[in-house]
């Protein structure tokens, strides 16, 4: 009897682990799968409009809203006592060079912050002696409304927190600070743990990362091997999310960069909704503009017939994990059926060449300064950004916008509930050949009195919700509520 028992409980407890694993996976692939199935929904304004549209009359706690702050119609309130004393870490300042995203952002805002009468100190990696002198050359004599730098010693461009944080706690010591901002990862979470006034902000996490390995496994060929360092990321991903969830509750504020990146915070990562603030990042207002006799004048330089029916743009770091590869193929496809249509590739990387071997109706222009991608964006009719990999918000669609033009863009989360909130504002695309092509397809139909018809429209949401000087009044207004809890009363 006994011996009889035993297989079969045996066989119970096997069969019950067994339902346990598979329990297991169905939870772990249900995560992506949502926000898959998220993606795909076509009634983007329907399902967004709650968590992203507050009404005109909102008022209540600023931390508690779920929606981004650009949102709100924020104006420099001068009858409160602002100015507040800021510390940042930032990996990284942009001196010169061209920067990433992370660290353009860190620039754009503290710039502005300053300009706004704050006393703001970025603590940072060293730089090269040349480009010190460039700084110097850069702000003038030393003036009240830039940021003051602390470089930590040792080798350039390598991050030292630690060093870092001997500095801060000195500053800190001398005169206290209001408020302290980490830009991502800077200061660590076992440092950051000790801060309550303090706010990170996320230019990307690891659930969106293991959203972009999806599409990117998806779009090699069935022949095509993996590649042992994407087999790798891909391995490593999930333990990667793992550990961000375990580990962000340490800094105190959170603020994530687009709409559906605060929605994951909250309700992946289980960061309890007053730590969870979602600002988008803004771009220079000054630096992107309509203006069309610029577009006009950049496309006859550089060669674009006067019938030509539809001009795409595309621009940035040509590697295959931003979608030239789709792009590249879609492209080539469109132009068998459609000889008056153009695609500018403004950027440089790996890609370059697959596009020369296009012909002429690519241009391939390698990567341009900040100033002629501003006649870039005037001269094209649609800019098109293919990426896979959006952990964080690329700002070229924002440039774009600024400068009045509809964007074609994958269908990402954040891209969707951030960017493309309304149809109107351009195509999404699932990231596949089929899918792009057929977007391509959509809008040379169309043709460029419609896009530039969707344009307008686009810079009227651009200028509402992506300008610096609104990214940096939605932050100068969370970091008075982080010093003062009176001030989160809005309005
Ligand atoms: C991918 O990585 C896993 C775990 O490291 C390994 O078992 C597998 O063989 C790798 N596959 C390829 C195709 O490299
Ligand atoms: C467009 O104009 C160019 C000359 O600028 C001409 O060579 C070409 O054939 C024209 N294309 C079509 C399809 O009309
Ligand atoms: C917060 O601000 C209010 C209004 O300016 C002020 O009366 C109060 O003393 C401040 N509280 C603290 C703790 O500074």
């Amino acid at each position: 009897m006994a011996s009889n028992h035993k297989p079969k409980k045996l066989m119970v407890s096997s069969s019950q682990s067994n339902l346990y694993t598979t329990l297991f996976f169905i939870v772990l692939f249900t995560i992506p799968a949502l926000f898959l199935l998220h993606t795909t929904t076509t009634t983007s304004l329907c399902t967004t409009s709650f968590s992203t549209h507050p009404s005109p009359s909102w008022s209540g706690n600023l931390l508690a809203a779920q929606f981004a702050w650009n949102r709100l119609p924020l104006v420099q309130d001068r009858s409160r006592p602002t100015a507040l004393r800021i510390a940042v870490f930032s990996r990284k300042w942009p001196i010169g060079t061209i920067p990433g995203g992370m660290e353009r952002h860190a620039h754009t805002l503290h710039t502005t912050l300053s300009l706004l009468g704050h006393q703001v100190h970025v603590f940072t990696s060293p730089v090269l002696p040349k480009e010190l002198i460039k700084l110097d050359n850069q702000q003038g004599s030393p003036s009240p409304s830039s940021p003051y730098i602390h470089f930590h010693e040792g080798e350039p461009g390598r991050w030292r927190y630690n060093k870092a944080w001997e500095q801060f706690l000195e500053e800190n010591q001398r005169e206290q600070f209001d408020v302290v901002h980490s830009e991502s990862v800077a200061l660590p979470h076992w440092l950051a743990r000790n801060l309550p006034n303090l706010a990170v902000s996320w230019h990307g996490i690891a659930l969106e990362s293991l959203h972009s390995d999806i599409f990117q496994d998806l779009t090699r060929k069935p022949n095509e091997p993996i590649s042992p360092s994407f087999n790798q990321s891909i391995q490593g991903v999930v333990p990667k999310v793992l550990n961000e969830i375990r580990f962000f509750h340490n800094y105190a504020h959170h603020v994530a960069i687009s709409d559906s990146c605060g929605e994951m915070l909250r309700d992946v990562y289980q960061i309890p909704d007053k730590r969870v603030h979602v600002i988008v990042n803004g771009v220079d207002e000054a630096d992107f503009g309509v203006d069309d006799n610029l577009g006009q004048e950049f496309r006859s330089a550089i060669g674009i017939p006067k019938n030509a029916s539809l001009v795409l743009g595309v621009a940035g770091r040509l590697v295959k994990d931003k979608g030239h590869p789709i792009l590249y193929e879609a492209f080539s496809k469109l132009i068998d059926k459609n000889p008056n249509v153009y695609l500018i590739v403004a950027g440089s990387g790996p890609w370059e060449g697959r596009y020369k071997d296009l012909g002429p109706q690519v241009l391939v222009l390698g990567s341009m300064s900040p100033s002629k991608l501003h006649a870039f964006y005037n001269g094209i009719d649609i800019f098109v950004n293919p990426t896979l990999r959006p952990q964080g918000l690329d700002l070229t669609l924002m440039e774009a916008m600024m400068s009045g033009k509809p964007v074609m863009a994958s269908r990402f989360p954040s891209i969707k509930g951030t960017i493309v909130v309304d149809d109107e504002f351009g195509f999404m695309f699932s990231p596949n050949v089929e899918s792009l092509l057929e977007a391509l397809e959509l809008a040379v139909s169309e043709g460029p009195k419609r896009a530039a018809q969707r344009g307008k429209a686009c810079r009227e949401y651009a200028n509402s919700m992506f300008t610096a000087r609104k990214m940096a009044l939605a932050y100068e207004r969370l970091f008075l509520c982080i010093k003062n809890e009176t001030f989160c009363a809005y309005p």
